[in-house]
């Protein structure tokens, strides 16, 4: 399955779904590649930061010919993961055409609801030519106990795409995993995130 995760709002949690969901199809035994389609290379980054074995490639592909590049590739493996860069441009189109799902992460505030009508867009641009195609939102920065995440996900309603019933939280363990290179699976394999990215991975990969 190619899932790419895209949005053009800068910061909303692209890289950081991507290496963690990219890490937890590898350790659950899966052969996966992370396409790094961001210019700024933040994916390479974070491999590159990394000390020791790595779970799976990461590879720098910020081209707009990856919907015509990713399928030879991919053939070599189980899962492939495109990180997005935050531009709605023609590198954004070739990466959604390049995708079996498309994945929006969604921070919980009415601003990002609203931004999110140009990701919309685009990949209803591409479904006019890739029927297959799906879009699906992750609301992400959830902070536990609070009603916001819900209100979000209830707002998001309108647009033409399902709501992952998995959230990802707000948690440090996102941000300090990535200092050095880890998931939040090596971090803390059986913390809050971990099991959080689980259930992502198992509501995206298994339906
Ligand atoms: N669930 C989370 N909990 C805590 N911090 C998070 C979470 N998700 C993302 N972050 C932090 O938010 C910041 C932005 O995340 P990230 O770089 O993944 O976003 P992005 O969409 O890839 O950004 P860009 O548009 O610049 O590529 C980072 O510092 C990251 O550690
Ligand atoms: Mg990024």
């Amino acid at each position: 399955m190619i899932i790419g995760v895209l949005n053009q709002k800068g910061g909303v949690g692209k890289t950081t779904l991507s290496v963690n969901l990219a890490a937890a199809l590898a350790l659950s035994g899966k052969r996966a590649l992370l396409i790094d389609a961001d210019p700024q290379g933040s994916a390479l980054d974070w491999q590159s930061t990394r000390e020791g074995d790595t779970l799976f490639p990461v590879v720098g592909m910020a081209k707009p010919t990856l919907h015509k590049d990713v399928p030879e590739l991919a053939a070599s493996y189980d899962h492939v993961i495109i990180d997005g860069p935050p531009r709605v441009n023609e590198l954004a189109k070739s990466a959604i055409m390049a995708c079996d799902l498309v994945l929006i992460p969604v921070q919980p505030s009415p601003y990002d609801v609203w931004a999110a009508d140009d990701i919309v867009k685009l990949i209803q641009e591409v479904m006019i030519y890739k029927a297959k195609l799906k879009g699906r939102f992750v609301v992400n920065r959830k902070i536990v106990n609070t009603a916001i995440g819900r209100d979000v996900a209830e707002a998001l309603r309108d647009y033409p795409f399902l709501v992952a019933e998995t959230a990802i939280n707000q948690r440090v363990a996102y941000a300090e995993s990535a200092a050095s290179g880890l998931s939040v699976l090596e971090f803390d394999s059986k913390g809050p995130a971990a099991r959080e990215i689980k259930a992502l991975v198992r509501e995206l990969v298994e339906e």
